[in-house]
């Protein structure tokens, strides 16, 4: 895994956003992941902004979420199309064709799990894939002993993971308890995978990624066999890493190495 300490966390989304408008440069019909949650939206304002100046086009992307919440309707303020619209999709010129989410609504949810696994192959893959990453290791919404090769199913949310979004939510209203993942062995298949971290409390989180051992205990370790992921950390999210000069010291040699165009 690579990792990138990065001074703030608007570097992070710096750095991230750039990566994604760079292969978007070089590959105009690309095939996104998409996560949600409070982390991403820097990258997503930057992403907008491109547009907005002229800089870029997602007229030819697909994008598929990571996951939705069970029973939230579209228009719901919590659901996550709701969210992916307010955040992404209204700043920037991708077709609502080309946006997918996993089936959250209606029945036969094993098969529409499958044809969006499906849906995913015909688009020829993920390129990129956004991640996020939950206290308690989920990445998406695969919980603590998710199978490390799952695919798009439903999953049971843990309380952790309720009480860490209770905060979208008002006093009294319903949290739904389900929701529908992509699998890991869903995000791994992705050809690159972007993560960002911010903030103390995912420091505990960051470190078990990274440093700690395989394990569905801990499903953010599985990205260790992935070839190609990077970590965009921030200072706090990185306090609890041991390797910290390391990583440093990895990033300023193949900085070096580009600038020397051997990379
Ligand atoms: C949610 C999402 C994840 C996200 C995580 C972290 O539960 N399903 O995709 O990565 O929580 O959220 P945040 O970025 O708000 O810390």
């Amino acid at each position: 895994m690579k990792i990138v300490l990065t001074a703030h966390a608007d570097e992070a989304a710096d750095l991230v956003a750039r990566e994604i408008l760079d292969a978007l440069g070089d590959k105009p019909d690309l095939v996104l992941g998409l996560a949600t949650g409070s982390t991403p939206i820097g990258v997503y304002q930057r992403l907008c902004d491109a547009v907005a100046r002229g800089e870029a086009s997602f007229a030819r992307v697909r994008t598929f979420n990571l996951d939705e919440y069970l029973d939230l309707p579209a228009e719901h303020p919590r659901s996550y199309r709701t969210f992916m619209r307010e955040h992404l999709f209204e700043g920037i010129d991708i077709p609502p064709g080309n946006v997918a989410f996993p089936p959250s609504e209606g029945g036969d949810l094993e098969a529409r799990c499958g044809a969006y696994e499906e849906r995913i192959r015909e688009a020829g893959g993920i390129d990129i894939q956004l991640l996020g990453i939950g206290r308690n290791g989920h990445i998406g919404f695969n919980e603590p002993t998710s199978s490390l090769r799952s695919r798009t199913r439903i999953k049971t949310l843990t309380a952790r993971t309720l009480e860490d979004n209770a905060r979208f939510y008002a006093d009294g209203e319903s949290q739904p308890v389900l929701a529908a993942t992509m699998g890991i062995g869903t995000i791994l298949d992705a050809r690159r995978i972007l993560l960002q971290a911010i903030g103390a409390k995912k420091a505990d989180a960051v470190r078990a990624m990274v440093e700690g051992p395989v394990s569905s205990f801990f499903p953010a370790s599985m990205l260790q066999v992935h070839p190609l992921v990077t970590a965009f950390l921030d200072p706090e999210a990185a306090s609890l890493l041991t390797m910290r000069d390391y990583y440093d010291e990895t990033r300023r040699q193949e900085l070096r190495l580009r600038e020397e165009r051997r990379l």
